[in-house]
């Protein structure tokens, strides 16, 4: 999936807040966040990894996302720390806890967004270990 390209391979750090602990990984400003996150062996929920469904959200903690190539993103998505990982690129170093599908729906539904059904949020697996 392409997005909007920028004019560097920047790495960003970005921190996944998991259930067994934080996890850094390095994330380059043209790369998606879940692409990086599953060649690091971390386990996140997806569906249409298309910037849609909002099963892959995730609360920003800090830190700012590009989210030109999601299908349906709001600027009140922004505003409220929401990011979709499946579309989204880093913009600066990240601090991001997945698994915020409820708390989206929840936010899309209050500001009488969009908020895709059909889906269940599903428990986070702490990252794959090499043996
Ligand atoms: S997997 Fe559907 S919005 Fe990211």
């Amino acid at each position: 999936m392409q997005s909007t390209s920028v004019d560097n391979d920047t790495l960003y750090q970005v921190v996944f807040d998991l259930p067994g602990g934080a996890i850094t990984i390095m994330v380059s400003a043209n790369e998606f966040i879940l692409d990086a996150a599953r060649r690091e062996g971390i386990d996140l929920p997806s569906l249409c990894e298309r910037g849609w469904c909002l099963t892959c959200a995730v609360k920003v903690i800090s830190g700012s996302v590009d989210q030109t190539a999601s299908l349906r993103f709001y600027e009140e998505d922004r505003q409220a720390g929401f990011a979709l990982i499946c579309t989204g690129q880093p913009r600066s170093n990240l601090h991001l806890r997945p698994g915020a599908v409820e708390e989206m729906r929840a936010h899309r539904d209050a500001h009488h967004l969009p908020a895709p059904r059909g889906t269940r949020s599903r428990s986070i697996k702490p990252p794959r270990t090499s043996a």
